[in-house]
């Protein structure tokens, strides 16, 4: 079978990567990809969100499965296209996608349903938001309703600061139409981690446990980036807590998007706030996690393919995960600037040197083929993945591995993992 997936990140090379070790696969393309996707997949040179020309390539192509990786395109109602071409893809359609495509969608289905998550207002107004504020205790937290590439949180520790963020979704249109509405939310404190699971609308296929680093510096320091890097699985999610989100989060959620009317097949992604053994809803993604997906997919031993195919079918009942007990490490390596501006075309060197460490994994991200060479092209460029018998040992290996590999500018986080060695 020829397999599609679209994307150009380090999940979508995870993916690719995966996809590509099932025994039905003859063909994996990737839409756009990167450079280290094309080592082992054909790029097309179709953007993501180019929905119509997708469908008319995996048509062409006779394409048998599609693997939808970003939001953007699920939001825009690509899994509902090629249903309607007779086309087989993975993720959720444009209505269940509401689900991580509006924040005021999200938050009144999780209210309605009674599904634990941060207290909140809904505001249209510029002037009634502000005013809202004076009645709340700092900090709070203010974000857009729509996609706003991972940018439309601000967490104000004050009234000033929850006004500038207020200005600047709703006054100054900084994430476009996604700014209409803003939700201000009560402040969660905990530690966060990443709940990932498979459904075919009825049946939820947990996922092992992970865990982002969304601030660019060491000890959660900085602006929030895409995730600096991730590990699995998260010791903070405890088999207790495992089962408190199933029953509570997971399985609720997918029962009510289906009572709803929008049945949810694809991943769901729940971004969780945990504090004294118990799970808050932050957000909910609507496809795989990046850099979550990395260390998650080098870990799950069953065909992915055979999983996919399942959750399309609504048959993941009979499937069972086979997962590998060792943990895993991805170390995302980015562009000096990143999250603010960054250059673009610096040579990489020693990725080569880096795979040759046992148990590594080196996924691209932002980068491009120029010359022969792999020269960086994004924020995120590269996600230095390892798998090792301990979390210690496979930090070690990844670390090992990123020392390898340099570039004019490149920075990375120095602690990934380390809060889950600081619970062991
Ligand atoms: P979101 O896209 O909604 O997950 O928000 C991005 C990040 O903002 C989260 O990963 C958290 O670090 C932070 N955040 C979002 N909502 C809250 C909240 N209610 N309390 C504390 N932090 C939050
Ligand atoms: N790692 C955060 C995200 O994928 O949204």
């Amino acid at each position: 079978m020829k397999i599609l997936v679209v994307g150009s990140g380090g999940r979508e090379h995870a993916l690719v990567w995966k996809l590509r070790q099932s025994p039905r696969v003859t063909e994996v393309f990737c839409a756009p990809g990167n450079a280290g996707i094309a080592q082992g997949a054909t790029c097309v040179p179709l953007a993501a969100t180019d929905v119509l020309g997708l469908a008319a390539f995996a048509k062409k192509e006779g394409i048998g499965l599609t693997v939808i990786g970003p939001e953007a395109p699920l939001t825009e109602g690509i899994v509902d296209h090629f249903q309607q071409e007779g086309l087989r893809v993975f993720g959720p359609g444009k209505l269940a996608a509401q689900l991580e495509g509006s924040k005021v969608f999200m938050k009144a289905l999780l209210k309605k349903y009674g599904i634990p998550s941060a207290q909140y207002e809904v505001f249209d107004q510029r002037d009634q938001a502000v005013a809202y504020l004076d009645r709340l205790t700092m900090p709070v937290v203010v974000k857009a309703d729509g996609l706003a590439a991972g940018k439309g949180v601000i967490v104000a520790q004050t009234k000033a600061e929850a006004t500038a963020a207020i200005d600047c979704i709703m006054t100054e249109r900084a994430f476009g139409t996604a700014g209409d509405r803003v939700v201000i939310e009560e402040f969660l404190a905990g530690e966060e981690a990443s709940f990932l699971a498979f459904t075919d609308g009825t049946t939820v296929l947990p996922l092992p446990s992970s865990q982002d680093h969304k601030a660019i510096f060491d000890n959660d320091r900085g602006p929030n980036t895409g995730g600096m890097g991730a590990y699995s699985p998260a010791p903070v999610v405890t088999p207790a807590l495992h089962e408190q989100v199933m029953a509570e989060v997971m399985l609720p959620t997918v029962r009510a998007m289906a009572a709803e009317g929008h049945p949810y097949k694809g991943i769901l992604y729940a971004g969780l706030m945990i504090k004294d053994g118990r799970a808050k809803v932050l957000e909910f993604n609507c496809r795989f996690g990046d850099p979550e997906a990395q260390p998650l997919l080098m870990r799950l031993k069953t065909d992915l393919v055979e999983v996919v195919e399942a959750a399309i079918d609504g048959r993941l009942d009979t499937i069972r995960l086979a997962i590998d007990p060792r943990p895993t490490v991805c170390v995302v390596m980015a562009a000096g600037g990143y999250p603010g501006s960054y250059e673009k075309g610096k040579i990489i060197s020693g990725i080569a040197a880096a795979e040759e460490v046992e148990g590594v994994q080196v996924f691209h991200a932002g980068t491009a083929a120029q010359d022969g060479k792999v020269v960086t092209a994004g924020g995120r460029v590269l996600g230095v993945t390892a798998i090792a018998e301990t979390l210690a040992a496979a930090i070690a290996k990844a670390y090992e591995a990123v020392g390898r590999i340099s570039w004019d500018g490149c920075q990375y986080r120095k602690d990934i993992g380390q809060k889950a060695l600081r619970r062991q």
